[in-house]
Formats: C-alpha cells, sequence, structure tokens
C-alpha cells in the first residue's frame, strides 16, 4: 500500500509534538498499520524557531491554506487553532477537494462544526476531530463506536484540564488562582488565550460539540449558559470542604421534556464520588444512556502528549480506511434548545 502522506500545520505544543511522536515511531507504527505513515510538510508561522524537532528535511509552507491543498499530501492535521482565520480557511480548502482533515480545534468545531461536516460529508473526506474534546480521552470513539445506538439521556463532566488543575492545586496546597494559571500556562495547559479557560469558553466548545454528537442538536456555544472559576476564592473552596464538597467546573447537557439543556458553570460534587476524585490535569465525562446509567472516562485533558495521542489515533483510523460519519447530526431531527434555569447540578 501506498505510504500515507501527512501535512501538519501549526507546530505549538501539540503539532511539535505530533511530529516528534511520527518521526520517533514511524517504523513502529508502519508495522502496526502495515502501511507506511510519514510527515512530510508543515507550516507554521515561524520557521526558525527552537520547537526541540528536526523540520530541516520536512516541506515548509508559510500558508496554511497552501499546505492543505498540496497534492505532495494524504492527510492534513490542522492544529493552528483559532475558530476563524487560517485554520477554518485550511480545514474547508482540504474538505473541499476531499481530501482527510484531523483537527484538535474545539473553538473551530463549535463555530463551524456543521458547516465543515456537511462539507465532508459532500466531498466524501473524513473528518477527525478525538483530540478537540477532553485531550488524550477517546470520548468521540466511545460515543461513536462504543454506545452505537444507545439513547443518550446527559452528558456531564470536567472538560477543561486547565481549570481542574486550578481548582486542584487552590484547594490543596493553598496557591493563589493567579500562581496556578501561570503554572497552567507554563506547563502547556492553558490556551494561547487563557481566558477562554477560566471563564469557561474553551469547557462550552467542548460541551457543544459532545451534545451534537449525543443528541443531533445544532452547535450552539452561544446560547449555553457560561459561568468560569475567575470568581473562585480560597474562602469558596473552603466552605465547599466543610460542607463535605469539591468544587469543579462542569459541563453539562441533558435531555429534557421540552429539550436540552446545556449549562457550564462551578458546582459543588460530593467528596467521595467519582468525578471529585479526578484531579490536577485530568478530565472526566460521564453519560448516560438508557440502559448504562453512568460511564464514566477519565484521563489526561491537556497538555502535548495526550492531545498528540488523539489526534495520531484520528491518523491512524483515516490510514486503516475506518469510516465514520462526520458529525452524526440528523439534520431533520434537531431537538429543541432550552434555556438552562439556575440550579445545581
Ligand atoms: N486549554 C485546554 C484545557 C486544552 O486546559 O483543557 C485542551 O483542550
Amino acid at each position: 500500500q501506498a505510504p500515507l502522506r501527512v501535512g501538519v500545520a501549526g507546530l505549538g505544543n501539540v503539532g511539535a509534538t505530533l511530529v516528534r511522536i511520527l518521526q520517533k515511531d514511524g517504523a513502529e507504527l508502519t508495522r502496526k498499520l502495515g502501511r507506511q505513515l510519514e510527515v512530510v510538510a508543515v507550516a507554521a508561522r515561524s520557521r526558525s524557531r527552537d520547537r526541540g524537532i528536526d523540520i530541516s528535511g520536512l516541506e515548509w509552507f508559510d500558508d496554511p491554506v497552501a499546505l492543505a491543498k498540496w497534492d505532495g499530501i494524504d492527510l492534513f492535521v490542522e492544529l493552528i487553532g483559532g475558530e476563524d482565520g487560517p485554520a477554518f480557511a485550511a480545514v474547508k480548502a482540504a474538505l473541499e477537494i476531499g481530501r482527510p482533515v484531523v483537527t484538535a480545534n474545539k473553538a473551530l468545531l463549535a463555530k463551524h462544526g456543521v458547516t465543515l461536516a456537511r462539507l465532508a460529508e459532500e466531498s466524501g473526506a473524513q473528518l477527525g476531530f478525538e483530540a478537540a474534546v477532553a485531550g488524550g480521552i477517546p470520548v468521540i470513539k466511545t460515543l461513536r463506536e462504543g454506545l452505537g445506538s444507545a439513547r443518550i439521556a446527559k452528558v456531564f463532566g470536567i472538560m477543561n484540564g486547565t481549570c481542574n488543575y486550578i481548582l486542584t492545586r487552590m484547594g490543596n496546597e493553598g496557591i493563589s488562582f493567579a500562581d496556578c494559571l501561570k503554572d497552567a500556562q507554563a506547563l502547556g495547559y492553558a490556551e494561547a488565550d487563557p481566558t477562554f479557560d477560566v471563564e469557561g469558553f474553551d469547557t462550552a466548545h467542548k460541551l457543544s460539540i459532545l451534545a451534537t454528537l449525543c443528541f443531533g442538536y445544532e452547535i450552539a456555544p452561544d446560547k449555553i449558559r457560561v459561568e468560569g472559576i475567575s470568581g473562585i476564592t480560597q474562602h469558596d473552596i473552603q466552605v465547599a470542604a466543610d460542607l463535605g464538597y469539591k468544587i469543579k467546573l462542569l459541563g453539562i447537557a441533558e435531555r429534557t421534556e421540552s429539550g436540552i439543556e446545556q449549562r457550564v458553570h462551578p458546582t459543588f460534587v460530593p467528596k467521595g464520588s467519582a468525578i471529585a476524585g479526578v484531579d490536577g490535569v485530568m478530565n472526566a465525562v460521564a453519560l448516560e444512556t438508557d440502559h448504562v446509567h453512568e460511564l464514566l472516562l477519565a484521563g489526561p485533558g491537556a497538555g502535548g502528549p495526550p492531545t498528540a495521542s488523539s489526534v495520531l489515533s484520528d491518523i491512524l483510523d483515516i490510514a486503516r480506511g475506518t469510516r465514520v460519519p462526520p458529525l452524526g447530526v440528523p439534520s431533520d431531527e434537531l431537538l429543541p434548545y432550552r434555556e438552562a434555569p439556575h440550579r445545581a447540578h
């Protein structure tokens, strides 16, 4: 079989980690797949920046759209980030010519997911986005392949590693919010603009993607009631602890009699519950179906290696020729949106 030639746009934390893994483990992956897998081209803002990877033998593109359309690749990986701009233009350009795309970009999918999924459907291209929700946890795969026909009643969880890291350290070590955020940034967990993390928007992006997959609800993160953690103080954490709770930033989407309700807010969770035990950069997504009361998937939610590993799992699926519907959006069956009331989880 011909090699699968991969082009990677965006060489930040996740992009550079992915190139490193593909270069280091290339031979092993090839053995596993029975097909050679190689990065042949990259696009990024700076060519000379030291990223700890050797890109000298790779084709270089200043413009990610030019890379997306280049006929020297079979698969385009978008790790630029941002909901519009070059990320959107490049993903659209690749899908339009029927080229498979893998992206970790939750902001992009939250804004343009349905458009991109329809484009992919029309051109027959695959669109992989496992890494866009909950970093290294294979939640998209579980929803699409593991739960198959089950009717999902509720999905909720901790979907932002930065916030969970901050809340955990504030609780365990009494460190200030600002210092915890600085550390999360240094560890490569936070978004380029950390407001997205701490104000809850990143969680809303991920929740809206999950809600679309779970309920066939059209993605609309701007309709989610969102409250972040920037107002949480040591006093709040202490009061929660005294009452037997921990504070977690949860994203929650559930089917109600009058429609789908979605919300993101800091939540008291009972100490001793499974979700309360998910600390640090870990994420957890709980799924309730008609048959399985609660399935909890937990794992690292942010950072280069876990996120790159989910990108890689999409690349491997495409290399194997596995086909999945782009978003599984049953367009004629969209459920209505219901305003989330102010109430506890
Ligand atoms: N900034 C995100 C987080 C990265 O902290 O969870 C993973 O999406």
